[in-house]
């Protein structure tokens, strides 16, 4: 007999634990959150928070998005993307990043009703566990995990009580094992793993001091220091990065992960701040120091039976496009709703196998992309003549040489530029953040060939309906003249049915498989004077369908599948692909 019974069991309350209990939560089902410690995250690691974790954040509910946007740091002061030798010292160059480039801005906002912010993990991981709990999470704090056992019927899981020293079981129907980077759930399960751990050793030292003088005229979240000297490290150079604007701060500081682990000081710790900022009477306010690694691992199945692994557990990688915490929200925006239904009893179990077959790819995409980006700083490195010998002195000459009114120079100049704007591929690749299209038995093909990438995959996001992408962005205009996005008519833990005039036959056909199956399928019309108007014909273009044609969407947004036109027995075409998708 276990202590504790819930459906859900989840380890771990970062961004995918806390997410996963707010959605399941939202979605009706009984869990329960665990975390070793008294509260949640304590430094801000996570902050580039992308379009798509925002658009998760929405469907959770407008207020918990609006509440994201209250506490994180606007979009407009994170472009200018910097590299100088200090932040006192010369400027090298900059790039506009994160959706701050005026084109780069254009695609951000025809994309998604959402916008990029910083928003700093001691935030973000309360407002997703405070919904969480609002919502029937029943959370037990200072507990840690110690081991699992699972049966045909569920999981039996052991915790240590840390206040009590106790030991105490709960039983679940499913485990969610979101326990980061160390994660033992990941473990315990066997799941396979590729990569390495441990490629490289940082720093991070979180500080108060006020850095407008250096900062507020040329606004950014990260300050690349390029320093000769400088121990670069995992990160590839020393970094400052706005906490926020312009008093807190945190430095990402490498130490050779062949040596012993350093103990950073307050000494220390205000000795690299002074060098990096490049003010020797600096004072900071030291706030705490830790030591991280960098590593380049991802699990390529993420469940074994009935438990399921998530975020760090399964995809380790470097902070180089700030996509941990975002893919994080991500895996449990694809888990929760399937979680939820087979819960249900409205999906069969194979539907949770479409999890691994969806995310691994994923998991092994970012970490592929981030530890990339590592690699590619060399050329900005190569191009300053910093990467080769450890002479500070040469270094430094050859650093400056780039300011003569040389050929030579001229030469060194474009590489410089050259090398930076190639950085785009970290700091500004809506592509990776957005373009994800599963392929699945959860998804239902329509015969369609996939459409091929028009500009680069990774820099540009691409909408297209065809079954297994995201559903595009466009605004809708209801009839109280209010705009709303083609997003917002879906998710909520429900399937939609998209249509257009002369489609209600669709609509006729969800309804009564709605009621047939069990399954929650709201349907909507759009076009004139019906509830959502599309009067920019944005949609029109987006939807990739005819009017009398149909989208059918996931509750995570993503399109299960599409008719062009309307089928000659919408309910029968309806019935197939669900029960297809519900694994029925
Ligand atoms: P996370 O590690 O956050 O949470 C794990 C949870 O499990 C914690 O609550 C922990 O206490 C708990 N736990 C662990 N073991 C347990 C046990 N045995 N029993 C009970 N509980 C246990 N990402 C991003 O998207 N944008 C960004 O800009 C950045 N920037 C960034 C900068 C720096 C310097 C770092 C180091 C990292 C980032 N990241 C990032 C990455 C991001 O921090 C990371 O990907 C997420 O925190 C992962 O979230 P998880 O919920 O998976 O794990």
């Amino acid at each position: 007999m276990s202590d504790y019974k819930t459906d859900v069991l989840i380890i771990g309350t970062g961004p995918a634990g806390s997410a996963t209990a707010a959605l399941l939560s939202s979605y009706g089902i009984e869990n329960m959150v665990v975390n070793r410690y008294r509260w949640l995250a304590n430094t801000p690691r996570a902050h580039i928070t992308n379009q798509r974790t925002m658009e998760v954040l929405r469907d959770l509910g407008r207020e918990v998005e609006d509440e994201a946007y209250l506490h994180a740091t606007h979009k407009d002061l994170m472009g200018e993307n910097i590299f100088c030798e200090s932040l006192a010292g010369e400027e090298i160059g900059r790039m506009k990043a994160w959706g701050n480039h005026p084109l780069s801005a254009a695609e951000h906002k025809m994309s998604s009703p959402s916008l990029m912010n910083d928003l700093p993990q001691t935030f973000m991981e309360p407002i997703l566990f405070k919904t969480a709990c609002q919502r029937g999470t029943q959370a037990k704090m200072s507990t840690e995990y110690l081991r699992h056992e699972q049966d045909a019927d569920g999981v039996t899981t052991t915790c240590l009580d840390r206040l009590s020293g106790k030991e105490f079981t709960i039983r679940s129907k499913y485990l969610v094992g979101a326990d980061g980077a160390k994660s033992l759930v990941a473990d315990h399960a066997g799941l396979p793993f590729e990569g390495q751990m441990g490629v490289g050793g940082s720093m991070n030292i979180l500080f108060k001091a006020d850095l407008s003088k250096y900062v507020a005229h040329r606004p950014s979240v990260l300050y690349w220091v390029m320093q000769p000297g400088a121990d670069v490290g995992g990160i590839g150079m020393g970094l400052v990065r706005m906490v926020r604007p312009w008093n807190e701060w945190l430095i990402v500081w490498g130490y050779d992960i062949n040596g012993p682990e350093p103990e950073v000081t307050e000494e220390f710790a205000t000795g690299v701040a002074r060098q990096l900022i490049g003010d020797p009477e600096l004072k900071i306010e030291l706030l705490s120091a830790n030591t991280w690694t960098v590593n380049n691992y991802y699990a390529t199945e993420l469940s074994k039976g009935r438990v399921f692994c998530m975020g760090d557990a399964v995809h380790r990688h470097p902070p180089s496009n700030g996509l941990g915490s975002n893919t994080s929200i991500q895996d449990s925006f694809n888990l929760a709703w399937k979680l939820a239904m087979v819960l249900k009893g409205q999906a069969g179990e194979a539907l949770l196998d479409s999890y691994t077959t969806e995310r691994a790819p994923v998991a092994k995409q970012i970490v592929t992309r981030a530890n990339k980006s590592i690699g590619e700083t060399g050329p900005i490195f190569d191009a300053l003549g910093m990467s080769e010998g450890v002479d500070p002195v040469q270094m430094q000459k050859n650093l400056e040489a780039r300011c003569d009114g040389t050929s030579a120079a001229e030469k060194q100049r474009e590489a410089i530029r050259k090398a930076i704007a190639f950085k785009k591929y970290e700091f500004d690749a809506h592509g990776v953040e957005m373009n994800q299209r599963y392929r699945s038995d959860a998804v239902v093909t329509d015969g369609q060939v996939e459409p091929d990438f028009e500009l680069d995959a990774e820099l540009h996001y691409q909408p297209t309906t065809w079954p297994g992408a995201r559903l595009p962005h466009a605004w809708l205009y209801a009839t109280d003249g209010a705009e709303v996005s083609s997003l917002d008519l879906c998710g909520h833990g429900r399937f939609t049915v998209l249509t257009g005039l002369g489609g209600e036959a669709w609509c006729a056909a969800a309804e009564e498989l709605s009621a047939e199956l069990g399954v929650e399928i709201v349907c909507h019309v759009i076009g004139p004077r019906r509830p959502y108007m599309d009067h920019s014909g944005d949609w029109a273009r987006a939807s990739e369908i005819t009017d009398t044609g149909c989208l059918l969407v996931r509750p995570d947004h993503h399109v299960a599948w599409r008719s062009h036109k309307l089928a000659k027995d919408p309910k029968a075409e309806l019935r197939r692909v669900l029960n297809a998708v519900l694994a029925k």
